[in-house]
């Protein structure tokens, strides 16, 4: 039998008096994020594009782009969903395989590739391409390491007898010191980073690592995944952490320390298979990202960090120039909606129905 319906977990608290009513920053970029393809795909781009300058295109599509021409093509299709007047650039990833030639690093380099992003075989929604054993990647990432090209990280182990809670940190041991080791000028970015553990890795290392931060990992332990029942819209890979590595990835958003920076893993996926027996991973933010984003640094009051780690350290560390216009938001209650047409199905933000304090004009 069900527990009686409970509210969905509250991510807000009030606001002190002297807070601002209103919060203008350079406009800031996205450095994670998932679109899809078709119509779906179009349903979605133009919710990050109003926010955001740029973002970083993950490259898990069905099949997934492992070259060039692919990601190319793909930018194109997402162009072409970008409303007109608005100002919006994908920035294109590859996926790297166990046989992605090195050879392709310098075409992709040719072609304004920024990154390639690395999935370890069978740890997340269409991974079952990625990477079985990083050490077949070598000589690809020693050509990435020449041509300035950094990786992107999804950082979990994926052997089945370590426990879920802990497959970052067991990664962080076994897959990325060796790797920094091994490659230390690579640029790597730690993806969506879930513990504490990573969080001080990420702080220790030198200016060659970095790391992204959702919001919702900055928002939400795990126990809101189990909150009055079970509560799938909640769920993604990696899954949220207890509250302790909340506290140390909001301490790291808000430090002020460039190796941080915003990508909202925002990955949109129909409602109806959320709400399934095998629901999956993801959840849907670029509707609400940056409201979500001001709502997790208030509650830190730490309002003042935000434009650093969303509009100025991922451009850095990617080297290329901060954006030119501003964002503004107001401290104005709205309703998100409970679920935008995505393609022929439904798309339901994380928080739909909510009120949120903070909107994007
Ligand atoms: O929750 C997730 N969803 N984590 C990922 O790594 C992939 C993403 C997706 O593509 O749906
Ligand atoms: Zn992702």
């Amino acid at each position: 039998m069900n527990a009686a319906p409970q509210p969905t977990p509250s991510i807000t608290t009030l606001a002190p008096t002297s807070a601002p009513t209103s919060l203008t920053l350079t406009r800031p970029d996205d450095w994670h994020l998932h679109v899809r393809d078709g119509a779906a795909m179009a349903a979605v781009v133009p919710h990050t594009a109003r926010q955001f300058g740029r973002a970083i295109i993950m490259p898990n599509l069905r099949p997934p782009v492992t070259s060039a021409a692919q990601a190319v093509a793909y930018g194109e299709r997402i162009k072409a969903c970008v409303p007109a007047g608005v100002t919006f650039t994908p920035l294109m990833t590859l996926y790297l395989t166990d046989n992605t030639p090195p050879e392709e690093i310098a075409r992709a380099k040719a072609a304004g590739v920024v990154a390639l992003k690395l999935y370890p075989a069978g740890a997340t929604t269409n991974s079952d391409a990625g990477v079985t054993d990083i050490r077949k990647t070598y000589a690809t990432l020693e050509a990435m390491q020449r041509a300035g090209l950094p990786l992107l990280v999804h950082c979990e182990v994926t052997d089945p007898s370590v426990d879920i809670f802990d497959r970052e940190a067991v990664f962080i041991d076994e897959v990325m010191r060796p790797l920094r080791r091994d490659l230390p000028e690579l640029k790597v970015v730690f993806e969506h980073i879930t513990t504490q553990d990573a969080a001080q890795y990420v702080a220790q290392a030198d200016a060659f690592t970095a790391a992204t931060i959702t919001a919702h990992h900055l928002l939400y332990n795990r126990n809101a995944i189990f909150t009055g029942g079970l509560r799938p819209h909640y769920y993604c890979l990696p899954v949220l952490k207890r509250e302790v590595h909340r506290a140390a990835l909001v301490k790291a958003a808000t430090s002020g320390s460039p190796k941080f920076f915003l990508g909202t893993d925002s990955a949109p996926h129909a409602a109806h298979l959320k709400e399934h027996a095998a629901a999956c991973a993801g959840c849907y933010t670029a509707l609400s990202a940056m409201e979500l984003y001001a709502q997790a640094f208030e509650n830190a009051g730490a309002l003042d960090k935000l434009e650093g780690f969303a509009s100025f350290f991922g451009a850095d560390f990617y080297g290329l120039a901060r954006n030119p216009g501003t964002l503004t938001l107001k401290r104005e209650a709205w309703t998100l909606p409970e679920s935008v047409a995505f393609g022929d199905a439904q798309l339901k933000p994380l928080e739909g129905g909510a009120t949120l304090n903070w909107k994007v004009v």
